[in-house]
This record gives structure tokens, C-alpha cells and sequence, in this order.
């Protein structure tokens, strides 16, 4: 079974706490989803494998560590998954960056696929599924599905900001060599597979769409 990580951060779950409020203009639910992105950036990608290199220092020759590997691949379940890319990119500026677009259709809640684009070499790249809310877990489970049948990365995880245990269930079930990294998990979903208490409809909120 997969590990979940709960990223407690006392300036993680701050942030949150200001996103969730209803009251929260897009202006700064987007800039707090930024925040929170980068200092999730910054604990998803602790164990990145490291080797060494020779450098010189302005007085002399050292060994020093550098991230092995070929360059990390974000891959954004769109759209909301789009609101953790520039925050975590000030932590990994090099990341290559990958698309699935899903949508959840209304009366089944199932996700069907309009897009999909990822970079060269993924077989030799560790990936890093994001998207804010892993509410049924059906988008989650279906674009990790995807990327395992069509780009096998060496590896993957999944990063969302709120999940419902509905969804933890789902991918770990579905996905037991993923794990998940989240700030919370919430109480439950509603009929409509939107997350209690939750922070209402991610993309709506980032994008300013309704
Ligand atoms: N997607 C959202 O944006 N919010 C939820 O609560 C569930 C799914």
C-alpha cells in the first residue's frame, strides 16, 4: 500500500485555512495556492536522489551534491491542476511540465479524456501528478492510468492540496506504488463528489470563473 503524507506544516495549514474561508477573493486564493504550492514543492521532493560532482569553490576543489537524474516532470490534471505549477516550479525551475486533460461528467462523476501531451525521455523521468483536489479519486486514478500505459515514468507520486478519504481509498486501491501528498484530509464528499468541508470548486476558485 502506498504512503499517505499529510504535509502539517504550520505555514501549510495556515495558508489553507485562509483558502477555505468563502470570503477569499481569487486574487488571493490563487496567490496563497502559490505559497502553499512551493512549500509543497519543497516536501515532496526530499528524497530526490543526489550524486556528486567536483567543483571549485573560490578556494578550492570539492566534492558537492547535485540532483541526479534527468529533469522532474510535473503533470498537471487540467485545469486546476495548473494552479500548482508556477509555485512549485520556484523550487524545481528546470521541471518539464505534462498535460491530462479530464473533465468529471456530471452524472456519472467518471473522467473522460480530451488531452494529453508529456515530454521526451519519461521513461527516465520521476514524475509528480498534481491536482488540488482528490475528491472521488476517479480523475486521479485515471490519469496516473494513462500515464503508467502510455509513458511509464520511473516513478510517480500524487499531490493535492485537500482529499477525501473516498479518493485516498480509491487511488491507493487502485494505485498502490503512488504515493499522496495533501495538507488535509477533509470529512467526507457530498452527493455532487465535491469535498467536506472542502474549499468549493478548486478551479472555479483559481481561475475566477464563477
Ligand atoms: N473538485 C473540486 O474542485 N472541489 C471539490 O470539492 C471536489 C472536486
Amino acid at each position: 500500500m502506498s504512503t499517505l503524507h499529510l504535509i502539517d506544516h504550520p505555514l501549510v495549514q495556515h495558508k489553507l485555512t485562509l483558502m477555505r474561508r468563502k470570503e477569499a477573493s481569487t486574487n488571493s486564493f490563487r496567490r496563497m495556492l502559490g505559497e502553499l504550492s512551493t512549500l509543497m514543492a519543497y516536501e515532496i521532493t526530499r528524497d530526490m536522489p543526489l550524486s556528486d560532482i567536483e567543483i571549485e569553490t573560490p578556494l578550492e576543489t570539492m566534492t558537492a551534491k547535485v540532483i541526479d537524474g534527468k529533469k522532474l516532470v510535473l503533470v498537471s490534471i487540467l485545469r486546476a491542476g495548473n494552479g500548482f505549477l508556477d509555485g512549485m516550479l520556484n523550487v524545481v525551475p528546470g521541471a518539464r511540465i505534462g498535460h491530462i486533460g479530464l473533465y468529471r461528467d456530471p452524472e456519472t462523476l467518471k473522467p473522460v479524456e480530451y488531452y494529453f501531451k508529456m515530454p521526451e525521455n519519461m521513461g527516465e523521468r520521476d514524475a509528480i501528478v498534481v491536482d488540488p483536489m482528490l475528491a472521488t479519486g476517479n480523475s486521479a486514478v485515471a490519469a496516473v492510468q494513462q500515464l503508467k500505459d502510455r509513458c511509464s515514468p520511473k516513478s510517480i507520486k500524487f499531490m493535492c492540496l485537500l482529499a477525501a478519504p473516498e479518493g485516498v481509498k480509491t487511488l491507493q486501491a487502485a494505485h498502490p506504488d503512488v504515493d499522496i501528498y495533501t495538507a488535509a484530509v477533509d470529512r467526507e464528499l457530498n452527493d455532487h463528489g465535491y469535498i467536506l468541508p472542502g474549499l468549493g470548486d478548486a478551479g472555479d476558485r483559481i481561475f475566477g470563473t464563477k
